[in-house]
């Protein structure tokens, strides 16, 4: 079966055709991080009037790339949340309203669960339950995988998720949006031990994330503890600001997986989210633990569509067309 998937949760218009929830024939992705750059952020109104540009384009090149047309589709899936409400509008309004005119079963997608996904795909055989760990901008959080489709929550964040605090810091380094791959790049030559920064304690569930703390360490030590005094920074100030800034916050990321699989005893994780491309990381889960970890191949770290088709297939298999009086969804609780 072909699955056709629509991805626009947040700030990536983006449409893949899947054969049997695997088989990547096509998956084309229109970033609007060009667009975003100049707020530093994603602006969520500009979002939506891009997503109506391009998805029309996007869903026709898929086709195009795969060589395939409408009649070779079995099934839409579309991410249906969390995200930008009205991003999601677009996306998901787009694959109900195919599924309706081309008479094609339909299902709705939770992104999250796909950036796992998309790390599944990487491992031919796998054994469940096993630990998953999503890290990207928008969704930071840890889940015992005891099925597809069944998770049990473990940990998330307090405040702000892993990759947004690589952009936030990565802004007070006058780095470009957005800034994690520019905050790794730099942090190769700087010195981790210069500033000890210290991630967040949650006290009521000791595995939880808390990155907004560390996050004003950061503030603190370039502006001084009443963030006012303006100063430029030296390259190598700003090199080991961002190396010890990111060992910080991703030996915290390890840790904490690390203390999950004590507690439910599984020694592979599944790693996924824009965040799991950072190499130091992997660096760090292989010097300091002994866990098996799968990460997506590079294309699917972020945001894409085929993560979409590939869930949409077994989820398909289990529940059957989902209804398509289906709405977009902010938040979905993950349990
Ligand atoms: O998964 P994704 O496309 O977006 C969400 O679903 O939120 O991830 C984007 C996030 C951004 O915050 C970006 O800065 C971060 O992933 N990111 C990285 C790296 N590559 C992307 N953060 C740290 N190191 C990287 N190499
Ligand atoms: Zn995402």
């Amino acid at each position: 079966m072909i699955v056709l998937g629509i991805e626009s949760t947040c700030d990536e218009t983006a449409c893949a055709l899947v054969r049997d929830g695997k088989e990547i024939l096509s998956s084309v992705i229109r970033s609007q991080i060009e667009d975003h750059k100049p707020f530093h952020g994603v602006y969520p109104e500009l979002a939506c009037r891009k997503h109506i540009d391009a998805l029309i384009p996007v869903i026709k090149q898929a086709f195009q790339e795969a060589s395939l047309s409408f009649q070779d589709v079995g099934l839409i899936a579309a991410a249906e949340g969390p995200g930008l409400i009205g991003a999601l509008l677009i996306g998901l309004n787009a694959g109900k309203a195919l599924a309706y005119s081309w008479n094609l079963p339909f299902v709705g997608v939770n992104h999250v669960e796909a950036h796992l996904y998309a790390a599944m795909l990487s491992c031919p055989n796998w054994e469940l339950p096993a630990l998953g760990l999503v890290i990207s901008g928008g969704h930071t959080l840890l889940v015992k995988i005891e099925q597809v489709g069944r998770y049990k929550l473990l940990a998330t964040t307090r405040d702000d998720a892993v990759g947004e605090a690589f952009d936030k810091v990565a802004t007070l380094l006058e780095l470009p949006y957005p800034g994690g791959p520019h905050l790794e790049k730099i942090a190769k030559q700087g010195d981790r031990k210069r500033y000890s920064f210290k991630p967040g304690f949650v006290k009521s569930n000791p595995l939880d994330f808390s990155f907004s703390g560390l996050k004003t360490n950061v503030l603190y030590a370039i502006r001084g503890q009443d963030g006012q005094s303006g100063r430029d920074l030296s390259l190598e100030e700003k090199r080991d600001l961002a190396a010890s800034f990111q060992e910080a916050a991703l030996l915290d990321l390890v840790g904490k997986t690390e203390k999950a699989s004590l507690q439910t005893g599984c020694k592979t994780v599944f790693c996924g989210g824009g965040v799991s491309n950072n190499l130091r990381l992997r660096e760090l889960f292989l010097e300091h633990t002994d866990l098996t970890v799968y990460y997506p191949e590079p294309r699917l770290t972020t945001d894409n569509g085929a993560m979409i088709a590939a869930l949409g297939y077994p989820l398909y298999r289990k529940e059957g067309p989902h209804l398509l009086n289906r709405t977009p969804k902010t938040r979905i609780p993950f349990d």
